[in-house]
């Protein structure tokens, strides 16, 4: 049967309020939290709680639809071209058990393989982005995203980029990373690109909406999740950005380890993404 985006999204938005409400009542503690593969990877219970209150909701609600939440991920669950909800119960964790106000909860929809509905709320600040395939992206429902006509891009050298350190804190891709983002910061007269500036905000969801707003220019991260990014997607998509090197059009099944590169819209998007690749030092697994 069709789905009926409009109600899902709309659903996803009250559902987000309601999570946030558990989120912004919690006191985590770097002492009280968990790990997972190491000590720079956290998790605590109020991921997972947030996690069961949605999954518990969406499953009662529509029952035909799969759910992936990155608290109950199994290493070799696949995505399917079958709707399926994307969670990411809290999407800046680290920022959270620190009492960083930048953290979200992230909830998406992929069908075929693509993101279709996005809702990133991030409760501490009470910002909602959202979005419907075709049917345009917005702050707090009502303000569309961007935020203003879009300036032409022009090169690397004039772009506030962020990237983030991610939990991986050794390999080739932890080493491609770190040469790569001393190559964005570096002179030119060393090979590097000298962007405006370097951000690591720490969710991988609300850099991409920040591209859809157009308040980052570049965002670019290597091994994230599915769940990191279905939501912004479809955000930023629809704002008119666009993300490269994340399988276009969709996903492979594979749902770890993928690079993606967000540029927000305007003139000269595919010259920067070129750009860009001239600037990655190495090549990621
Ligand atoms: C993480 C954050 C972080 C990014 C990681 C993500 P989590 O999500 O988005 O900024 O670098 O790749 O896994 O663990 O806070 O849900």
């Amino acid at each position: 049967a069709d789905l009926d985006l409009q109600e899902i999204h709309d659903y996803l938005i009250s559902l987000a309020r309601e999570a946030g409400e558990m989120i912004t009542s919690a006191h985590p503690t770097t002492s009280a939290s968990g790990t997972k593969k190491n000590s720079a990877d956290l998790v605590t219970e109020t991921d997972r709680a947030v996690e069961t209150l949605v999954s518990t909701s969406l499953r009662t609600r529509y029952p035909h639809i799969l759910f992936m939440g990155e608290e109950t991920y199994a290493p070799g669950d696949l995505l399917t071209a079958a709707p399926t909800f994307i969670v990411d119960p809290i999407d800046g964790t680290t920022n959270f058990v620190h009492r960083l106000p930048y953290a979200c909860i992230s909830l998406g929809l992929a069908v075929n393989l693509v993101p279709a509905v996005g809702v990133v709320y991030n409760p501490f600040t009470q910002t909602l982005y959202s979005a419907i395939t075709g049917r345009g992206a917005f702050l707090n429902r009502t303000t569309p995203l961007p935020l203003a006509s879009p300036t032409p891009l022009g090169a690397l050298s004039n772009c506030l980029v962020a990237v983030e350190w991610g939990s991986d804190r050794s390999g080739n891709d932890y080493d491609v990373k770190v040469a790569t983002f001393a190559k964005l910061a570096g002179s030119k007269e060393i090979g590097g690109a000298m962007v405006h500036s370097l951000r690591s905000l720490g969710s991988a969801a609300l850099n991409m909406c920040a591209v859809a707003s157009g308040a980052l220019d570049v965002y670019w991260e290597t091994g994230c999740w599915a769940w990191d990014v279905c939501a912004g997607w479809v955000i930023l998509k629809e704002a008119g950005g666009l993300v490269a090197d994340g399988n276009p059009g969709g996903w492979k099944p594979r749902v770890d380890g993928r690079r993606y590169l967000s540029v927000r819209g305007g003139e000269g998007q595919k010259e920067l993404v070129e750009e860009f690749w001239g600037v990655i030092q190495g090549k990621c697994e």
